[in-house]
């Protein structure tokens, strides 16, 4: 391990399982004294060296009060968030505004609580999806996520000046408790999408996230990188490459 985030006073949202448990570990083990905070009673996965806490996300007054405890904060890995599956014609309003206050306006809740107890050389993550790059057909979690980019993109611009720095990472299919609820024809569709040709895990995102936070990603901000193993590289035409690569190569003569 490098140690880049020694003496780092990192929260890590949604930390109870699958990326934000990874994130949450691998932090830790680099020498971050890490909060992990979920709305789960109690963390899913072993979770070393990380102070875990239940704070649901939404709950303004339970970010304060943490912030409070905390003093000094030094990053806020904004991973929680939920899906829900429902196409146009049938998803509700009640079930639109849950994942937006859950995927978008936790986020928002958690800067504003945060960013007070933060100095110059902060670093603020957020997870948005390869759904807040492309027309992805869960609706209420794809449209809260191109909202999370907006919010990521004028934090970026309001802090700063005050040297704290804001980025996204995009994930792609990971195996996750998250992915795992899917349907088994949603996995296979996504590594057919993908050029590398599987799925990722929470521990290829987890350094990414490390990386950003850690003060060898210092002149780092407003960036938005995918982690999806080429997913939206390709603007959705890599079934037309697939489509007319022959069986074979050719061969060279
Ligand atoms: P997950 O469902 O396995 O874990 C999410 C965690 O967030 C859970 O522990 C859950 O209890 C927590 N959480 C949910 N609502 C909360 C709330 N109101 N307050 C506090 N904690 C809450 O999901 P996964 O896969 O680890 O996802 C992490 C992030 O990555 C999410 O923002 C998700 O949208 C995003 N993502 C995941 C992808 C994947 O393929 N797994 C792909 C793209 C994005």
């Amino acid at each position: 391990m490098s140690g880049r985030v020694v003496g780092k006073v990192v929260v890590v949202t949604g930390a109870a399982q699958g990326q934000g448990a990874a994130e949450a570990r691998l932090l830790a083990a680099e020498g971050a004294t890490v909060v992990g905070i979920d709305v789960r009673p109690e963390p899913a996965e072993d979770l070393p060296g990380v102070g875990y806490r239940q704070l649901d996300v939404t709950d303004a007054h339970g970010w304060d009060t943490l912030a409070a405890e905390l003093g000094r904060v030094d990053g806020l890995v904004a991973n929680a968030g939920i899906t829900w599956r429902a196409r146009l014609a049938d998803v509700t309003p009640a079930d639109f505004l849950h994942v937006t206050e859950v995927d978008v306006v936790g986020v928002l809740l958690g800067i504003q609580a945060l960013v007070p107890r933060m100095r110059a050389g902060s670093s603020i993550v957020v997870v948005g999806s390869v759904a807040a790059l492309t027309g992805h057909y869960p609706v209420a979690y794809t449209a809260a996520k191109w909202a999370l980019r907006g919010l990521a993109k004028t934090a970026c611009l309001e802090l700063g000046p005050r040297g704290i720095r804001v980025n996204t990472v995009h994930p792609g299919y990971i195996e996750t408790p998250m992915t795992a609820s899917g349907a088994s024809a949603f996995r296979t569709a996504n590594v057919a999408e993908t050029p590398l040709g599987r799925t990722g895990t929470a521990d290829e995102v987890a350094p990414l996230v490390a990386f950003l936070l850690s003060d060898e990603a210092s002149f780092i901000t407003g960036a938005e990188i995918p982690v999806d193993g080429g997913l939206t590289a390709h603007g959705g035409v890599k079934s037309i490459s697939d489509a007319v690569r022959p069986a074979a190569p050719p061969e060279r003569t």
